[in-house]
């Protein structure tokens, strides 16, 4: 599935907030329509947002220093989108082919995930039950995904997953996009709600948790989709370990630690009224919406990256990698 694909000039976009009930591309054109489609998570996902970003900045004319800060402000917590769009400026800057650059980003996104899936599977075993939250497959990245690449890539290595999915509150990832990923290529998919994530973990169901990650603070504390950090709490409980799988560009040495990291708060409406006939709460109740949160690096047992899988201690461990 090719959730962003070049072709002949055009950049097509897969729109994310049609799934799973209908698989339609979409063309982009002006700025707006670019800044548009990362706001409204009709392309999202944190390396996914950066690919996007990437063919904005190589397709679309004006000022690109300009440009970059407008798309940046779009979502600030995936370090992704910044990263690739400071890559096209440099490129900008030093005159090379800004398409060229994009669909590197793009090529290279793919290798990276086919090697973080390879080490992923590796601490996983056959007819392990696998507990994920969001969506971190092929329709956030390029293909494989980061959480779900060690369980896409072990379904071609004959494996046989039991995987519950989140749904993923509010606005249901886990439902719409990972359970919907999973049944397209057979894998064996439960969705639950996101309260019920410490019963099946008690009752034995689940032998590991395989998360994606926005931002990854130079300590390890790691900033997920709203919701993660409760699952690495129950998983800590339950003795289960709980993986955070990323491209190693995730990692962002300029935040020391988890609370530097700025969290994207969302319109409270996607609470109330999104994916609803009717509003579940009344106009005036108040909403809080942040779209992300931290989970502290004691409740990771390990990061796993293109660069190979991290333990503790993450901060001398993540710094031995960088080069
Ligand atoms: O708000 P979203 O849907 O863009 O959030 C996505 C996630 O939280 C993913 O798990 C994360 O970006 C990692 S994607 C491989």
């Amino acid at each position: 599935m090719e959730n962003i694909k070049y072709e002949n000039g055009t950049l097509y976009l897969l729109d994310q907030t049609l799934l799973p009930n209908e698989e339609k591309y979409i063309t982009p054109k002006t700025k707006e329509d670019y800044f548009y489609a990362i706001k409204t998570l009709q392309v999202r996902g944190a390396p996914a947002i950066g690919i996007f970003a990437a063919y904005a900045m190589a397709l679309l004319d004006g000022d690109k220093k300009e440009l970059k800060k407008y798309l940046d402000s779009a979502r600030p917590t995936a370090v992704n989108l910044s990263w690739a769009t400071a890559r096209m400026l440099k490129a900008y800057e030093d005159g090379k082919s800004l398409i060229d650059e994009a669909i590197a980003i793009h090529n290279e996104d793919k290798e990276m995930c086919k090697k973080i899936s390879e080490y992923g599977l590796s601490l996983l075993s056959d007819g392990d039950g696998i507990l994920t939250h969001c969506n971190a497959g092929a329709l956030a990245t390029s293909s494989y995904g980061t959480g779900l690449g060690p369980l896409l890539l072990g379904k071609e290595k004959g494996y046989s997953f039991k995987v519950f999915t989140d749904e993923t509150r509010p606005l249901l990832q886990g439902a719409r996009l990972t359970s919907y990923e999973l049944e397209k290529v057979g894998i064996d998919v439960t969705l639950i709600c996101d309260n019920m994530a410490s019963l099946v973990m008690k009752q034995g169901k689940i032998n590991a948790v395989l998360v994606g990650a926005d931002r990854i603070a130079a300590n390890g504390d790691t900033a997920n989709k709203i919701g993660t950090s409760s699952t690495a709490i129950l998983a800590k409980y339950y003795n289960i370990p709980f993986y955070v799988l990323a491209p190693y560009s995730t990692i962002d040495f300029n935040c020391e630690s988890g609370s530097d990291i700025v969290i994207e708060e969302r319109d409270g409406e996607e609470i109330k009224s999104m994916f609803f006939e009717k509003p579940t709460a009344l106009s005036q109740t108040k909403c809080y919406n942040p779209a992300f949160d931290v989970t502290n690096n004691e409740l990771i047992t390990a990061i796993i990256t293109e660069k190979g899988i991290i333990k503790q201690p993450f901060r001398e461990e993540m710094r031995k990698l960088y080069d």
